[in-house]
């Protein structure tokens, strides 16, 4: 049969083949070939397996040669606040010298100082600046990425944000998946009234987003909304069909690992404090824990979720950069999966796992992206090592020779 592409000698052939989502000892099965071929036709895997069957059922005009190098899916970023406004480089410094994040946060700075600059920015340099991030976590092997908005906080700034992500899928190339997170702080405007703004996000927000977003998030925390509130949020957002996410037990565990349970939630994701009891009734759910150790790292803290203890729990294990202006300026999933392997204790293959498949049925898009098996997108990277366990012993440079998205090279 003719086909548009055939990918040849790689080296190692991480295929994932085996369904989604993935818990436990099947964390760690990337269905792992030794000189394979990928065939895609139209954009999406046909083919993925051993060079030889694939080289003599596929022809194609176009071939890339890996060169015995690692071809694997493409990542997936199931949690990034990438879409926004200004620097906070200042806050940063300030932090270096020892001030705390929800101090910051608590004067008027942090995620305000990010809402403010987005507020202020242009249409233009919202999606150019915001590009730019995308273009590098692309280079680094992101070939999806989940997009919250959160940096508007009235209707019309967060309804900007939602209707700027297509458009900034359109010019990166990239597959971006809507989050709506109007619950992301009390904005300025309704200090000491958190339930007035919670009532707007309700009443003004929610009805808005639909057919705009895909989830609803809420950051549930200390100094951001009570689980009451976030309650409150999420199942309006249920009742109107969105899918539900949590930023759970980042800094206090006020029981929304519990909520997100109940709730049926796509993910909870941060879960660097949560407690025993909480992680099993996630682990035995269908809820995925998205762990985000670029920002533990970037809060310059030595607490990181226990990775470890929620792969050995059974849980749905993902990981995702958080890519965002104050916490986590991280648009590297390889360096996201270096870290978690050192300091959450995960294997290398569990890694992968959880920042391709299952960082992809995180966001609902398993049965499109995150492994090489027929009729999925194209969606491939192809690194610059012969072992795919490089991504995570190596950390500063960027081993991602080549991301293909849809059958097309950047
Ligand atoms: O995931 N925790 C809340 N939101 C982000 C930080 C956003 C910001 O500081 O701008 C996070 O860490
Ligand atoms: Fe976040």
């Amino acid at each position: 049969m003719k086909v548009d592409l055939l990918v040849v000698n790689a080296g190692q052939l991480l295929t994932l083949a085996a369904p989604a989502p993935r818990r436990g000892a099947d964390m760690a099965d990337l269905g792992l070939l030794r000189g394979g071929a990928v065939a895609v036709h139209e954009g999406r895997i046909v083919a993925a397996g051993l060079q030889d069957e694939v080289r003599s059922r596929y022809e194609a005009e176009r071939q890339f040669d890996a060169g015995g190098r690692v071809v694997m899916p493409a990542f997936v970023d199931p949690h990034t606040h990438v879409l926004y406004g200004g620097g906070r480089i200042a806050e940063f410094e300030l932090r270096l010298k020892g001030a705390g994040y929800q101090e910051i946060m608590a004067s008027g700075g942090g995620i305000m100082s990010t809402v403010r600059a987005t507020r202020a920015a242009s249409d233009e340099a919202l999606l150019g600046e915001s590009a730019r991030r995308l273009a590098r976590m692309r280079a680094q092997g992101t070939a999806t990425a989940e997009v919250k908005s959160g940096y508007g906080l009235s209707v019309e700034a967060e309804l900007r944000m939602l209707r700027l992500t297509p458009a900034l899928a359109e010019r990166t190339g990239m597959r971006l998946v809507p989050t709506f997170l109007g619950a992301h702080a009390v904005p300025a405007e309704y200090a000491g009234r958190a339930e007035a703004y919670v009532d707007l996000v309700v009443e003004e927000m929610l009805p808005h987003v639909v057919g705009l977003a895909e989830y609803c998030d809420v950051f549930c925390d200390e100094g951001a909304f009570t689980l009451e509130e976030t309650a409150r949020v999420l199942r309006r957002a249920k009742e109107l069909g969105l899918g539900v996410k949590l930023h759970a037990d980042e800094f206090a565990a006020l029981g929304a690992t519990e909520l997100a349970v109940e709730l049926g939630a796509a993910s909870a994701d941060h879960l660097m404090v949560t407690p025993d009891a909480a992680r099993a009734r996630l682990a035995q759910s269908s809820t995925a824990a998205v762990l985000l150790p670029g920002t533990s790292f970037g809060l310059k803290s030595g607490r990181y979720a226990d990775g470890r203890a929620w792969v050995d729990a059974g849980a749905i294990v993902a990981l995702a950069s958080d890519c965002n202006p104050g916490t986590a300026p991280n648009e590297s999933l390889p360096f996201t999966i270096a870290l978690a392997c050192r300091m959450m204790g995960l294997t290398p293959a569990e890694a992968v796992v959880a920042a391709t498949l299952n960082a992809a049925y995180a966001i609902g898009r398993a049965g499109e992206v995150g492994s090489l098996a027929p009729g999925k997108a194209a969606d491939l990277v192809i690194l610059d090592a012969e072992d795919y366990r490089e991504l995570a012993y190596r950390f500063g440079s960027n081993l991602v020779w080549q991301t293909v998205v849809g059958g097309n090279a950047a």
